[in-house]
């Protein structure tokens, strides 16, 4: 399949009203979500290995949207994508407490600094990440872009008592992430030997 690299401004016009479809969230399974999910590569391979849990992808690319689900009803996984923006739709899509796992696997890295408010995590999402996990449920963040995982350590280390660092206080995970599962990015960055840095949080 042929991946496509376009990155869509996520300030723009026409995100902020709820405009998806909610995901079917059947009681007794856990749920793990990856915001910006893209072709889900990482939820895909994370439902072969284990598909007694429900796997959502948010993504703000509706066309990745449609594929993923289609390529998850051939193949019958438990994966659904929903056309949500994480930063305003989170508690339109999950009820309070109802998500095991998050996933933030190399968000857009909006390189130029008229563009670094554009870039995903901010005190609000971790808020927001914060009420849909269940307590004690994990929340993973990846990127092969230092500033990026940096700016991510700043929110998140620092937003008062949301989550414990599992690395300890102001640490990266230094360790491949126990997921047994790699996005599409994380397989090129291991396969091009660039570097990754992880954070793994526990939800408090
Ligand atoms: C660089 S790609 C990474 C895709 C995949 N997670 C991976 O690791 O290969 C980031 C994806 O996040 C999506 N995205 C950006 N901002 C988003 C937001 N606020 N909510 C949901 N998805 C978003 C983009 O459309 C894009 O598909």
């Amino acid at each position: 399949m042929a991946r496509r690299r376009q990155h869509v401004n996520s300030l723009g016009l026409g995100f902020e009203s709820f405009r998806g479809r909610r995901p079917d969230l059947p009681a007794g399974r856990p749920v793990e979500i990856e915001i910006g999910c893209a072709e889900a590569q990482f939820l895909f391979e994370r439902a072969a290995r284990d598909p007694d849990r429900t796997y959502v992808g948010l993504e703000i690319r509706p066309e990745l949207v449609d594929d993923v689900n289609r390529r998850a009803a051939a193949a019958r996984l438990p994966v659904t994508a929903v056309f949500g923006h994480a930063n305003h739709h989170l508690a339109d899509l999950f009820p309070p407490t109802r998500v095991a796992r998050v996933f933030v696997n190399f968000p857009d890295p909006w390189f130029k600094r008229r563009h670094h408010k554009r870039r995903l995590m901010d005190e609000d999402l971790a808020r927001a990440i914060h009420r849909v996990l269940e307590p004690g449920g994990d929340l993973l963040f990846q990127s092969d872009v230092w500033d990026i995982v940096l700016d991510a350590m700043g929110v998140l280390d620092a937003v008062d008592h949301l989550f414990e660092n599992r690395a300890g206080p102001w640490s990266f995970w230094r360790s491949p992430h126990p997921y047994g599962a790699r996005s599409w990015r994380e397989a090129h960055c291991e396969e091009s030997g660039l570097p990754i840095w992880r954070l793994l949080y526990q939800n408090i």
